[in-house]
């Protein structure tokens, strides 16, 4: 299924993860900005350095996906989805196992800071399976299914609760575009341009491979961050596209 994201220059749909300190995170945006549309701010960032690290971001015209994979009671829920939206966030991220009351609170709380501080609505994300996590892994927590089935279940959750998308491997992001439809967004980590090292990802894809299966964003660190010129290995793939 073609994904409604194709006629968006894949450029703008490649998320830097800056998974680095405050120096080195500045450093990047200063190389990236004017090339790169969204830079991706995880836990270790934000939790070092509180929504000012997205203010700084946002101030240089970069998109923010601000990655803290919210799991808590839906009221929680959403007051953290309705400040991260506050802070600027344009996506956001939280784990569909919180179940579909608490992603319906991320989306509420998302669509009221928006209109609060006339911001657009993020893109609310769920993250299904952690790619971390095996199948041994999931009968530990009693689930006694596949990986690949117990990503299709919360899938159906995130579509149930109303939630802009998901963040997924790319090799499940075929069967997930036909889960969620044209319009949804998935993103996707675990990208490796053609000839890069793995690093610690097992299951990657190339961006061209990603795009292909139905990602509507990849997510790409370090080939880009730990290159000896960031600017030019992020033109080298989004000329690759
Ligand atoms: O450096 P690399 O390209 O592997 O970075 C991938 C980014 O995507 C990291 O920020 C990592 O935390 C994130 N991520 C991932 N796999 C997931 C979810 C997020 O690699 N399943």
């Amino acid at each position: 299924m073609v994904s409604s994201f194709e006629s968006i220059p894949a450029r703008e749909r490649i998320i830097v993860a800056l998974d680095c300190g405050i120096d080195e995170a500045f450093d990047l945006a200063d190389q990236l900005q004017g090339k790169a549309t969204w830079l991706k701010v995880g836990m270790t960032l934000f939790y070092a350095n509180g929504p000012a690290i997205v203010y700084a971001l946002k101030e240089r015209g970069f998109k923010v996906f601000l990655d803290l994979k919210f799991h808590d009671i839906p009221h929680q829920v959403e007051g953290a989805s309705a400040s991260a939206t506050g802070n600027g966030a344009d996506m956001l991220t939280m784990h569909a196992v919180g179940g579909v009351d608490m992603m319906r609170a991320a989306q509420k709380g998302a669509v009221r800071a928006a209109a609060e501080y006339g911001f657009d609505v993020p893109a609310t994300l769920a993250i299904t399976v952690l790619t971390s996590m095996d199948e041994e892994n999931l009968e530990e927590i009693g689930v006694n299914r596949t990986v690949a089935d117990q990503v299709a279940v919360l899938a159906e959750l995130t579509k149930e609760a109303g939630i802009s998308g998901v963040v997924a491997s790319p090799k499940e992001a075929a069967e997930l575009r036909e889960i969620l439809g044209p319009e949804a967004y998935i993103v996707t980590p675990g990208v490796r341009p053609a000839g890069a090292e793995r690093g610690d990802q097992s299951r990657v894809a190339t961006p061209a491979e990603a795009f292909a299966a139905g990602a509507s964003h990849i997510v790409i660190g370090r080939p880009i961050t730990q290159a000896d010129d960031p600017a030019a290995a992020f033109e080298r793939i989004a000329a690759e596209l």
